[in-house]
């Protein structure tokens, strides 16, 4: 068995990071420290990943067992635009987190993406080569390799479109689409437009938290799981697809057309099918169906939010 009390989450304030709190924040002998940055409060340990000393300080002063990075910029458009933000936070803060773990023998889950892949060969096992075709996906491949060349003690999960939780609609791409629903639904609006072109998995963050609390207890008995995972959902879908099942959801009658080709200002993968063959095999995963997820989703987002 290995020690394994204290857990560092960095990036709780985040979508996947505050489910990870959440699911870890169930097992009483773990102390899972998280942090934040713009959305810090008293829950959490103020932590801008921009600064490598703070990072080092932050570790040495925690001494977590086990840490998990959930900080990053994850807009395609964001990264697409200033690409030294991208650098910044999804390479060099892997890179230094990395590092700090390694100098205090914890080991270090960071988090990817399937936007790694160009989307053209689906489904994609871990040892596929990737090939990203834009700068969030060219970024996140950085810091994979940033995180292998820090520590043997490592382990990168990639991800599909996630969806959970939220405390704002733009927190997902899934539920990000609901505005437009709404809009559409009143009389003499316009049609809401979706892409259906791309392919998507759409995965709940909560099933996410719960590979990554299985994962590490995994950690914990002393069989560290290295190299590299994917996990996702395995239900396909277009995001017209989403867009009809939120507004059945919603119980709204929003009028929603196809986008046959992609419209994107920022190119996106067609289909970048994760093949989690390899966590399934370790008897890890859980996977909600997509219809009732969404619905816990939009059940718990106050209404006065909306
Ligand atoms: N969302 C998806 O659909 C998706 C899909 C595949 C993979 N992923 C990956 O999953 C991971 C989590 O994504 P997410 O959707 O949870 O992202 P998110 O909701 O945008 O959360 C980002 C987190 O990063 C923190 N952060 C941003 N700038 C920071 C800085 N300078 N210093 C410290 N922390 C900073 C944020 O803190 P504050 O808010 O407090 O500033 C927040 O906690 C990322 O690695 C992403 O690439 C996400």
């Amino acid at each position: 068995m290995k020690r394994l009390v204290r857990i560092a989450v960095i990036g709780a304030s985040g979508l996947v990071g505050r489910a990870v709190v959440r699911e870890l924040g169930t097992r009483a002998d773990w102390k899972v420290i998280g942090t934040a940055h713009r959305r810090a409060d008293h829950r959490t340990v103020a932590l801008d990943i921009r600064e490598a000393a703070a990072i080092e300080a932050f570790v040495a002063q925690h001494t977590p067992d086990a840490i998990v990075i959930a900080a990053a910029e994850r807009r395609p458009d964001v990264c697409e635009r200033d690409p030294e933000l991208a650098r910044a936070l999804n390479v060099e803060a892997v890179r230094t987190i990395a590092t700090a773990a390694k100098r205090h023998g914890a080991w270090v889950l960071s988090l990817s993406t399937d936007y790694v892949f160009d989307g053209t060969k689906p489904p994609y096992r871990t040892d596929d080569p990737p090939c990203p075709i834009n700068a969030y996906g060219r970024s996140k491949l950085d810091g994979e390799r940033a995180l292998r060349q820090a520590t043997d003690l490592g382990c990168v999960l990639r991800l599909p479109l996630l969806f959970g939780h939220i405390v704002e609609w733009q927190e997902s791409a899934v539920t990000s689409l609901a505005p437009a629903l709404v809009a559409s639904a009143a009389p003499d609006a316009p049609a809401a437009v979706m892409d259906d072109w791309a392919t998507r998995y759409p995965t709940f963050t909560d099933d996410v938290a719960y590979v990554i609390r299985q994962m590490l207890e995994r950690y914990e008995h002393g069989e560290p799981i290295c190299g590299i995972a994917h996990w996702s959902g395995a239900e396909p879908m277009t995001k017209f697809e989403i867009a009809k099942r939120i507004a059945r959801a919603l119980g709204i009658a929003a009028r929603i057309e196809p986008q046959p080709a992609s419209a994107e200002a920022t190119p996106r993968p067609r289909d970048c099918q994760l093949d989690a063959s390899r966590l399934e095999a370790l008897e890890i995963g859980r996977r909600t169906p997509f219809d009732e997820a969404l619905r816990s989703v939009l059940d718990a987002f106050p209404l006065d939010q909306r």
